[in-house]
């Protein structure tokens, strides 16, 4: 079957239909690759992964970001394990967020792999970041152009920090892990040449020389445009599902919708190159 490449979204996600990543060829995962770079996530359903064989897609995209903070699956640490049980009420990546913005160069992107999944519920919703810019007055873009944000993760997972009040925190670790990075408001995506807006609700703290309280009221209304369903897609996961996404062209969000019921993810983390 010839793989087919359908739209989810106007700005952002395609689903691959007639794939077996088990047995992909360079020409298919050439197109992947090239619909990554233009719809910002790939989702693919119906796929019967081993870890190993999740581990050997993942190594095609790029090297592999081991995560300082999730479980790791088994014997794998290239694995993190994204995971909730019946009894816990609170999720990870619950808001709007970009994956390691935090570290000085961030990840390409990340391979979710859905193992078991709600009867309803735990969607992920992507929002695309270059339709988001593209969307602002040419004058608020020239400005941002000219900004440079302050990232971190300590307030979300050191031993006081925003996990620390919930019933995720005995799962997580790297309390310890000091992170700070700067990058620009806007960078240019490498493969399209796009602009991206790339600030995010969870992870940045301030413009680079301004105040938390100075930043805050231009960054809420970046993320309320960043948040607007126009820039959205929707994926609805059962087990086998798989989404590679473009972490610097994208935001994304896991709905938790799914109370009593268990939900776990596989994800690898695939290394990006410095922000320009
Ligand atoms: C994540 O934020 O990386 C996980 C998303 C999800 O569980 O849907």
């Amino acid at each position: 079957m010839a793989l087919e490449l359908r739209p989810l979204g106007k700005h952002v996600g395609v689903e691959a239909i007639g794939v077996d990543l088990n047995r992909l060829d360079d020409t298919d995962f050439g197109r992947m690759t090239a619909a990554l770079a233009e719809h910002g996530v790939v989702f693919v359903r119906d796929q019967q992964l081993t870890p190993e064989q999740h581990i050997a897609f993942a190594r095609r995209w790029g090297a592999i970001d081991i995560n300082n903070y999730f479980p790791a699956n088994g014997g794998h640490p290239e694995i993190a394990e994204v995971r909730k049980s019946e009894t816990q009420t609170t999720n990870i990546g619950g808001g709007w967020h970009t994956d390691h913005s935090y570290d000085q160069v961030p990840a390409m992107g990340s391979v979710l792999l859905a193992r078991e999944t709600p009867p309803q519920g735990g969607d992920t919703l992507f929002a695309g970041m270059s339709a988001a810019f593209d969307a602002l007055s040419p004058g608020l873009q020239d400005t941002l152009r000219g900004l440079r944000a302050v990232h971190s993760a300590d307030h979300i997972y050191s031993h006081d920090g925003i996990y620390a009040q919930t019933d995720q925190a005995a799962d997580l670790k790297g309390h310890d892990i000091r992170t700070r990075a700067v990058h620009p408001a806007v960078i240019r995506h490498p493969v399209t040449g796009r602009e991206i807006l790339y600030v995010n609700p969870a992870f940045t703290l301030h413009f680079e020389g301004w105040a938390r309280e100075e930043s805050m009221p231009l960054l809420a209304y970046l993320y309320g445009v960043g948040m607007r369903e126009e820039f959205h897609c929707r994926l609805q996961w059962s087990p086998g599902s798989l989404a590679i996404w473009d972490n610097r062209s994208t935001w994304h969000c896991a709905m938790n919708d799914y109370q009593g019921h268990r939900r776990l993810m596989h994800r690898i983390t695939i290394s990006g190159q410095p922000l320009h």
